[in-house]
């Protein structure tokens, strides 16, 4: 019973209706694929992504998918870190991205009402674990 009501529904969205694990699969919510979204084709400096390593033409724009563990404590969000907080990226995903010649096919607007929005969110917020934060990082490296 370790999530709330809200952050419940908000997983059946995350798993049909949103289609967020069409690339947020698995145990640590990636595919490990790389997808375009259409992050930075709305400014006039747009990061070509992996394209700039492979060459490869349905490589443009695309980003690998990141993890959503403990998402609710790394703002800020996308690879420009164009977003402050997760309401802002729902939003973002409701909207079906951002509109350009390579976005991939899977996203597409989602037409959630707020209520929806709001259970997303609370079940993204649910993705935070316990037990690590006393780890610290080493003081210097192997040798
Ligand atoms: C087509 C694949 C795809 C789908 C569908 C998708 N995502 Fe993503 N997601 C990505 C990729 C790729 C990125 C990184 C994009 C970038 O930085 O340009 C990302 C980034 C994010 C981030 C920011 C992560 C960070 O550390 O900055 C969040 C939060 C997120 N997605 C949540 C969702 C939610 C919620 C849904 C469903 C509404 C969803 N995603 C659907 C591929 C996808």
């Amino acid at each position: 019973d370790a999530l709330s009501d809200s952050a419940k529904r908000g997983l059946e969205l995350f798993r049909g209706k949103a289609r967020c694990t069409r690339c947020h699969s698995g145990f640590n919510f990636t595919d490990e694929k790389f997808h375009n979204l259409g992050i930075g084709w709305d400014t006039n400096t747009v990061d070509l992504g992996r394209y700039m390593i492979t060459n490869t033409p349905e490589d443009i724009g695309a980003f690998k998918t990141p993890t959503l563990r403990e998402i609710a404590r790394t703002a800020p969000y996308m690879h420009d870190g164009r977003f402050k907080t997760l309401e802002e990226v729902v939003d973002f995903y409701n909207q079906g991205g951002i509109k350009n010649p390579h976005l991939d096919n899977t996203v597409i607007p989602l037409e959630l009402t707020e209520e929806e929005k709001k259970d997303l969110v609370a079940m993204l917020k649910s993705l935070n674990g316990e037990g690590w934060q006393h780890v610290s990082a080493p003081k210097s490296f192997p040798k």
